[in-house]
């Protein structure tokens, strides 16, 4: 039995307003991503879902005159951080189990090399399939960021999706 739901997290205002920011449609399709391949790594698909949906929390808006400023995104940017840290204090305020929680937030941490001065880092078999998840979604140009899904379909989703992780033996 999970101690936190992604219905839980969906639901909560928090995860509401970041989620919106960086594009509703992209976290939810990211968050399936994740669980199909964890299943194909048996790995926990609770726990590859859970980053999926969270991974791009950590969005700040960096916008100068009213318009979408890339070059400033680019040089400031520090997303996997923030987003990191917004899932953890978030999931452990839900109740989430804390081994859980560090290991969903680290898979954040390090699920684009973007941030980072180098590209060098050796990621565990969890971490991998977050980015791949990510990078399975993502579209010319952040495209993916502005994807729109009107909210009673999202939380279908999310609940169907509750129920393929339930269903799943590769779980704690
Ligand atoms: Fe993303």
């Amino acid at each position: 039995m999970r101690d936190v739901t992604l219905l839980n997290i969906f639901e909560h205002h928090i995860a509401q307003k970041y989620l919106n920011r960086s594009g509703l449609a992209h976290a939810i399709a990211v968050a399936y991503h994740a669980f199909q391949l964890g299943k194909e790594h048996h790995l926990d698909v609770d726990i590859a879902a859970k980053a999926g949906l969270l991974h791009d929390m950590g969005h700040y808006t960096w916008y100068k005159n009213g318009k979408w400023d890339y070059d400033l995104y680019k040089q400031n940017d520090i997303h996997p951080i923030k987003g990191a840290e917004r899932a953890h204090k978030l999931l452990i305020r839900l109740g989430e189990n804390p081994i859980k929680a560090k290991t969903i937030a680290l898979a954040i941490l390090f699920h684009t090399d973007s941030f980072l001065p180098s590209n060098d880092i050796v990621r565990t078999p969890l971490q991998q399939i977050v980015k791949w998840a990510d990078e399975k979604d993502e579209e010319e140009g952040g495209m993916h960021h502005y994807r729109t899904i009107e909210y009673e379909r999202a939380k279908q989703s999310i609940i169907r999706l509750d129920e393929w992780i339930d269903n799943d033996k590769n779980i704690d």
